[in-house]
């Protein structure tokens, strides 16, 4: 990164030896100190209930560095890093000692916390007089449904002011979604064909092979609904269809994706499949399933899987449909969205002896060998008129001879600078609720499905007679 460090400010992690703190936040900290974009001055202070003095929390850092940092740990540099980290535990008082020891007027405060203690704790700072001059990140999900989000939101806006709220969706924070704009409206090609004249149907997957790990607890709470859904897949899909901004600024990229989101019709239950990992097995070693995992209860209904179709109700989507697809312990990770055209009107031909036509799709790979395909049928050699399907594809790596950089890099720079571009903002936040709200008010029955299957066969049936496909 060319970028000039953000202005001096503390930097305070409340959540700070959770796992997201532990596996994106705290390397994504120490990759910023090393590009020189943290702010030159200021500390970061380390706040949750785990009992730890600064020297453990240290230790802590440089193992979920050694871990986790996409680059690797280097001793010289460490040894400044560490100057800046400083720990509070929290219990009463906790929040006044942290007030104590900042030593900017300004401060980044970022909420790796479940949304059910977001308030309280913004509640605390506002207690300890910290809430001027201080902006909150704020982890998704974002309330636990409508009703949570609006009223999470009032008491936030008695604090603070909407400039200083940071909804993060670590999504946008990526290169790959961050190109989905640049792909459609930097070129004139494929925005004059992206609608439903020439699209049939688009299908996005958002696949993992972890399974909740040590995140029992929290996902009990969440499910990948809420964890994914309401979020991640709303947001690449609004990016995907979103009407062209009026500029590349922050209000009017927002303005375009809420609008979209407004125009997605409630998902129906009839057209969502919720299905629960069970035992299996993941590159041929045996995983537990769901209800064995820490945390889990024996007879948890929480949805580990989701598949559903939606529907866009304005002019450029209407008749189109779009399979949306998540899980935990499925084959492989990807994420991954097809773009799949309509077939050509090849019935005025005689076309018995082509071989079946392959139908033209693009692909946006989101995750991983990021990158995009188009696939085409093309006449295979011979004397005989075959065709099969052939791609052209753009690779990320091989064109700019690097891999994407973290997400949580570029976000938490652009919140230390004040830059709202690639965060929500509450309008977008209620209408992705807006999206998901009837199946929280009636819940689709659970389908099992073995760890290392692609989730419940029900989820192909929901696309028959078309068929998920990847690259
Ligand atoms: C997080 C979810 O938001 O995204 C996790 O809480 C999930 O459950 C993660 O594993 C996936 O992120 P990525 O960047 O690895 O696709």
């Amino acid at each position: 990164m060319t970028l000039k460090p953000p202005p001096p400010q503390d930097f305070i992690l409340v959540g700070a030896t959770g796992d997201l703190a532990q596996r994106k936040l705290l390397p994504a900290l120490y990759n910023l100190f090393l590009d020189g974009c943290l702010p030159i001055d200021g500390k970061v202070i380390g706040y949750s209930r785990t009992d730890m003095d600064d020297r453990e929390f240290r230790e802590l850092t440089a193992a979920a560095i050694r871990e986790h940092s996409r680059r690797p740990f280097d001793s010289n540099q460490w040894a400044t890093f560490s100057e800046r980290l400083e720990f509070v535990p929290a219990d009463p008082g906790g929040m006044a000692e942290v007030a104590r020891r900042c030593i900017r007027s300004e401060r980044l405060v970022y909420l790796a916390v479940p949304p059910s203690v977001v308030v309280s704790i913004v509640q605390d700072l506002a207690a300890q007089g910290l809430a001027d001059g201080t902006r909150v990140v704020v982890e998704k999900p974002f309330g636990h449904d409508l009703d949570s989000a609006i009223h999470m939101d009032g008491v936030l806006h008695e604090i603070l002011g909407e400039s200083q709220i940071f909804r993060i969706d670590h999504y946008l924070g990526k290169e790959t979604v961050q190109n989905i704009l640049v792909f459609r409206f930097g070129s004139s090609m494929f925005e004059r064909i992206w609608n439903r004249d020439a699209i049939e149907h688009v299908q996005i997957t958002v696949a993992e092979s972890i399974g909740v790990e040590n995140r029992g607890t929290f996902y009990e709470e969440v499910g990948a609904l809420r964890d994914i859904v309401q979020n991640h897949v709303l947001q690449v899909l609004a990016l995907l269809t979103m009407e062209p901004p009026t500029s590349f600024d922050a209000e009017p990229i927002r303005d375009e994706r809420a609008k979209l989101l407004r125009s997605i019709r409630p998902v129906d239950p009839a057209e969502m499949i919720r299905g629960q990992y069970r035992a299996g097995e993941i590159d041929g070693v045996g995983v537990p399933g769901y209800r064995e995992e820490p945390g889990v209860a024996p007879n948890s209904e929480t949805e580990t899987f989701v598949a559903c179709r939606l529907h866009i109700d304005n002019w450029r989507w209407d008749g189109v449909p779009f399979y949306l697809r998540t899980g935990k312990r499925l084959p492989r990770r990807v994420t991954e969205v097809q773009v799949v055209f309509r077939g050509a009107p090849l019935h005025f031909f005689d076309t018995s002896d082509m071989g079946p036509v392959p139908v033209s799709h693009l692909t946006l790979r989101i995750q991983p060998e990021a990158g995009i395909s188009y696939t085409f049928p093309a006449k295979t050699p011979g004397p005989e008129l075959r065709v099969e399907p052939v791609r052209m594809s753009f690779s990320y790596s091989d064109s700019f001879m690097t891999e994407p950089q973290e997400a949580y890099e570029r976000l938490l720079y652009d919140a230390m600078v004040g830059d709202h571009t690639l965060f929500l903002r509450e309008d977008g936040v209620e209408q992705a609720w807006r999206v998901v709200q009837p199946v929280l008010d009636e819940t689709p029955p659970i389908c099992f499905y073995d760890a290392g299957a692609w989730g419940p066969e029900d989820a192909d049936a929901l696309l028959a007679p078309r068929a998920w496909h990847l690259h």
